[in-house]
């Protein structure tokens, strides 16, 4: 595992963005694995300005998110289909066909959970991850407990997750009690994954991530036995370090 310290977020992620954007030149048909919430916008910020300088084709790629709340309407303000429409998808000439998120809408989650791990296989599997990590060490909405074993299926989300994400929606009460996630195990089989971390509430975490006891009550600590991970953590994230 290797860990970048940044003076600041904006460095890092302008760096997470060139990282993504050399794997986009390198393999234009790259299986990119993406991730929601507050940390990687400025990663997307900055690869929408680099793509549109440099025009960038993303006609190739293709593209996964990591999980979807559940239930969901699509065009609801906070899904992260939403989400990932206002930061990266209508700024970017990729094609619809071959963006891939959880379907927040089914009537048949257990059905929509298998399609999402047979496609996830079909197309080859994730060439490179983007991961946020939460406070509480999950990694996509895998909480502590979670087997390393997981796969795609749908969990129930923390008091501390609903409290952290309550920022986006009117109140806690709002936030979807459930979601769908890609598994540890799905996640894992990433060929190379870059995590971002930033800001002082990251610090705890990121720590025993990179450093503490291996073990499923903090997800994040099972990127230690993967072979390619590179951590960018800011310098308030990294105190801990
Ligand atoms: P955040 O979420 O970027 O909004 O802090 C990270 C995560 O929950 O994975």
């Amino acid at each position: 595992m290797e860990v970048k310290v940044f003076d600041d977020y904006h460095s890092l992620s302008r760096y997470a963005a060139n990282l993504f954007l050399q794997q986009v030149r390198q393999k234009p048909e790259s299986v990119l694995g993406l991730a929601t919430g507050g940390t990687p916008e400025g990663f997307y910020r900055q690869l929408v300005q680099m793509s549109n300088e440099e025009s960038i084709s993303y006609k190739a790629i293709r593209t996964f998110n990591l999980d979807e709340y559940y239930p969901i309407n699509h065009n609801h303000p906070q899904s992260y289909w939403t989400f990932m429409k206002n930061h990266l998808f209508s700024h970017v000439s990729i094609n619809e066909n071959n963006i891939f998120i959880p379907n927040g809408e089914t009537s048949d989650v257990e059905r929509e959970c298998e399609r999402y791990e047979q496609l996830l296989k079909e197309k080859g599997g994730i060439d490179l991850q983007i991961l946020g990590i939460g406070e509480n060490g999950h990694i996509g909405f895998n909480e502590p407990g979670a087997s390393f074993a997981s796969r795609t299926r749908v969990v129930e989300l923390t008091p501390n997750t609903i409290q952290a994400n309550s920022r986006f929606f009117t109140s806690a009460q709002d936030v979807p009690r459930h979601a769908i996630t890609m598994g540890i195990a799905s996640i894992l089989e990433s060929k190379k994954i870059i995590v971002l971390a930033s800001g002082k509430k990251k610090a705890k975490v990121v720590s025993e991530a990179i450093n503490g006891k291996v073990t499923e009550e903090v997800p994040a600590s099972v990127l230690q036995h993967h072979p390619n991970v590179l951590f960018l953590v800011d310098q308030e994230a990294a105190v801990n370090l």
